[in-house]
């Protein structure tokens, strides 16, 4: 199993490039399920998430070429096989996002139920609830979500009792090839909804009320084929930021998008990292010393859950104290033990978690169980005194591309050892 070994103390400096975002491309390829295609995706990214998803496609009989060069990622043609199973969706719980697509326009669909995963239970209800409104049946049975719709989907208005990025993704794709107008309340806002949004509607869709938490959708007898480029990752351009801010570095982040980081950017500011956009992207540096600020995690446009663990890393090293608060996933604290035998000092309550800033963090050897917990101890690393070596590097290779390369490429002393 590789690993990754890093030196910490170098301040980071130059560009970075931002890939197309891995939660925007996840659905964007599920929607290929809606129409004979082709899909054509620009600025699509090469990560195990995105492999998962192809190789999801590929057994439900579509055709998916993704050529890593060009960045470009072509998905067509009808499916054969209506089921998701659960050694693919285990792996992924975005998988689930197939279910809307294939009952939209096959009527009829099989997908295991994904389960709990690290960080939470994380459960699909609020998904089934809004397929049932809309005229499916869905039975639970062996793992499986059985799900039918004989006459089709029809249109429906559903009040989303919980905020949830994947459930508003599943419906607006049902949505559109569904009898009827659906009515999506209290809907997700994210950006990668927008993007998916605007992909649909390339592809035939009528949607309106799109950035709002009301989105309401025209469905169409059939989509079509559609070119659309994926929005660029503000997870990872949130990272790289935490990087240049931990390091007292200056990075541009090339092609991030300064509207899409919305409060994650502001609350770097306070914290002492400036944050300006550029023609080519959004410039980060830091000139004087980290300041501790206190977060709350919120739907966007709140302060985003999956930059949490990054933030934390940077509080770690702030005047001050920080204090920390999760309130989309109930078990989102893993890095926090790791990060304490760095030589924070950080206690968890219920869920917030107060980080005494230190002077100075101590490399050590770490691990994590998830994708952003394992990022934020890479950033925890460049700013530690001696060597961090960081197991289980497969977490970080579902959400980032290249990610010790991209660190090197502006001075950080850090390679990958393959295991
Ligand atoms: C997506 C993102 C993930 C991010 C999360 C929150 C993708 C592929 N993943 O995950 O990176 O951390 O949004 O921004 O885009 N919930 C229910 N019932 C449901 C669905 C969700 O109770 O049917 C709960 C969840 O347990 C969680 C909250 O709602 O507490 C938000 O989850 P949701 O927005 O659905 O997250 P995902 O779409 O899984």
């Amino acid at each position: 199993m590789d690993r990754i070994r890093l030196r910490g103390g170098r301040p980071l400096r130059g560009s970075i490039p931002i890939g197309g975002a891995k939660n925007a491309a996840l659905p964007l390829m599920a929607a290929a399920l809606l129409s004979e295609g082709p899909l054509v995706l620009t600025n699509a990214p090469a990560l195990d998430d995105t492999r998962t998803m192809a190789g999801l496609l590929a057994q439900h009989g579509l055709s998916v070429d993704h050529d890593t060069n060009a960045r470009t990622m072509t998905l067509g043609g009808t499916a054969t096989n209506l089921v998701a199973p659960y050694d693919l969706v285990r792996k992924m719980r975005a998988s689930v996002l197939v279910l809307g697509p294939l009952l939209a326009r096959y009527r009829e669909a099989k997908v295991s139920l994904p389960g709990g995963c690290a960080i939470g239970t994380r459960p699909v209800d609020l998904h089934l609830k809004g397929l049932e409104e809309m005229g499916a049946k869905i039975d639970l049975d062996s793992g499986y979500m059985n799900a039918t719709a004989p006459e089709g989907l029809r249109g429906a208005k559903i009040y989303f009792t919980q905020v949830s990025v994947g459930a508003t993704e599943n419906l607006l794709m049902a949505a559109t090839l569904a009898d009827g107008i659906t009515e999506l309340v209290n809907a997700a806002r994210e950006p990668e909804i927008d993007d998916l949004a605007h992909c649909l509607i390339a592809m035939g869709a009528r949607i309106e009320g799109i950035g709002t938490d009301r989105l309401r959708i025209e469905g169409v007898k059939a989509l079509h084929g559609a070119t659309h480029p994926i929005v660029p990752d503000r997870i990872e351009a949130g990272t790289f930021a935490c990087a240049a801010g931990i390091t007292g570095g200056e990075v541009l982040l090339e092609g991030a998008k300064l509207e899409h980081l919305g409060t994650v950017a502001r609350v770097l500011r306070e914290a002492g990292v400036e944050v300006d956009e550029s023609p080519k992207g959004v410039i980060v540096k830091r000139l004087s010393g980290l300041r501790g600020v206190d977060v709350m995690t919120e739907p966007f446009p709140g302060f985003a859950t999956d930059m949490q663990a990054q933030f934390m890393a940077l509080m770690a090293v702030a005047e001050g104290a920080s204090m920390i608060t999760e309130t989309i996933f109930e078990n989102r604290f893993m890095h926090v033990p790791e990060m304490n035998r760095m030589g924070a000092r950080i206690n968890v309550h219920g869920s917030s978690a107060i980080v005494r800033g230190v002077s100075r963090l101590s490399g050590a050897p770490v691990m994590a169980t998830d994708l952003r917990a394992s990022v934020s101890l890479i950033l925890a690393g460049l700013a530690a005194g001696g060597e961090t070596i960081v197991n289980r590097v497969y977490h970080l290779d579902r959400g980032y591309e290249r990610l010790e390369a991209k660190l090197a490429a502006v001075g950080a002393d850090i390679e990958r050892l393959p295991g």
